[in-house]
């Protein structure tokens, strides 16, 4: 058998992953307007519990209604949809994977159509076909797009209760059996739109400078770890960069994993970009695993612990991004789509599993005796 660092375990607070590869959470559109999941996400999940990663993240959970980015998101702000839930949960923890979650409020982009609908903002011809747009809010009152809705600037009170609907739900995501959590802190979301000064225009303490701009994810934070687990880690996924000029840096970053470190965060899940989705300005060429020098950069600086997420694809890639210490875990997101199977089949290519055993009993004890056949000389 061969060595691998993609393949060796990570304990993080109390829990051991049994590699180093995560499935990326990846917003499948596909609950009904009651925010529950349906036998579509009970196969899409499945299909994902036995691919052999060390932990599957689920898609998006929204912390309220209006926190969805369309009508047909994944939700947790009831007990019912926590109780739907826990099949999926169960599902990936009995296949060997840690049970992972992320939860969003998607602010001023929200109230959208399906990206492959469109993904335009909803407009009176949606409401005509049942599917009305709702009153977006944000950090400030400016549009993530020309011609997308303009959101409403959170007063105080708002502010209050959407802290509330992150504790609420990191709770109920404790109850429904997850055992590692996100905050989407990133891609323009509501929590990103109080992060960039691109978005932020508010004079009070939520923003101005940036311990203003961080302030409205670490209240989340902490109010997400009062309520979730000592045992259990804690991540925060960051857009590291905004890229575009003006906007949030790589430095900002490694300032916000140094604060939120010191709340209990374990993991910084390092992404970027989306403040607005149609940006023209792109400062970083979109190449494999673009995204793994922020990874690296707020690991060794900030001293955290990082995911590596972005076009990486190839299983030496994967492993190699371990192997030098530029991340701690790789989040594979669309090559997932493509091959659920994925983590198993890098196990093949790196050696680390000749006798099939990582793959369910019942596939692995004939695939085993498939690749000795392939293998014996000709009669
Ligand atoms: C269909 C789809 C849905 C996504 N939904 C989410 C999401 O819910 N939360 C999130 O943080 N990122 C989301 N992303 C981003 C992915 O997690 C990942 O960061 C991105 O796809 C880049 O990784 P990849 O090149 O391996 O796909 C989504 C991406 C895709 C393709």
């Amino acid at each position: 058998m061969s060595e691998s660092a993609l393949f060796s375990r990570f304990a993080v607070r109390d829990v051991t992953l049994g590699n180093r590869i995560m499935i990326s959470p990846m917003q499948q559109y596909m609950a009904g307007t009651d925010g529950m999941p349906n036998a579509f996400h009970a196969q899409h999940y499945g299909r994902q519990a036995i691919g052999g990663a060390g932990a599957v993240m689920t898609e998006a959970l929204a912390v309220s209604p209006e926190g969805r980015v369309s009508w047909h998101d994944l939700g947790l702000w009831n007990d019912a949809q926590m109780e739907a839930l826990k099949p999926i949960a169960d599902a990936l923890g009995a296949a060997g994977a840690v049970p992972a979650t992320q939860l969003i409020h998607a602010g001023r982009k929200g109230s959208v159509g399906r990206p492959w609908e469109g993904y335009n903002p909803l407009t009176a011809a949606d409401e005509a076909r049942g599917a009305p747009p709702w009153t977006t809010v944000a950090a400030s009152a400016l549009p993530a797009n020309p011609g997308w809705h303009a959101p409403v600037a959170m007063d105080g009170a708002t502010i209050a209760r959407t802290i509330d609907a992150y504790h609420e739900a990191a709770g109920r995501a404790a109850r429904a059996g997850f055992r590692l959590l996100e905050i989407h802190a990133a891609h323009g979301y509501l929590i990103h739109s109080f992060l960039s000064p691109l978005s932020n225009r508010r004079e009070d303490a939520w923003g101005g400078d940036r311990a203003g701009r961080l302030r409205f994810l670490l209240a989340v934070s902490e109010a997400v770890r009062a309520a979730w687990p000592s045992g259990l880690p804690l991540s925060v996924r960051l857009s590291c960069i905004d890229d575009q000029p003006g906007g949030w840096t790589i430095e900002d970053s490694i300032a916000a994993a140094r604060a939120l470190k010191l709340l209990g965060v374990d993991l910084i899940d390092c992404s970027s970009g989306g403040l607005g989705e149609r940006t023209t300005t792109r400062l970083v060429r979109r190449q494999e695993g673009y995204q793994v020098p922020f990874a690296e950069r707020i690991r060794s600086e900030a001293g955290i612990a990082t995911i590596a997420v972005g076009l990486i694809r190839t299983p030496a890639y994967a492993e190699a991004v371990i192997r030098e210490g530029k991340a701690d875990l790789v989040a594979i997101g669309r090559e997932a789509l493509f091959n659920p199977h994925w983590a198993l089949h890098a196990s093949q290519v790196l050696g680390t599993d000749p006798g099939f055993e990582a793959w369910p009993s019942a596939w692995g004890w004939w695939l085993e005796k498939r690749a000795r056949a392939a293998r014996a000389p000709a009669a």
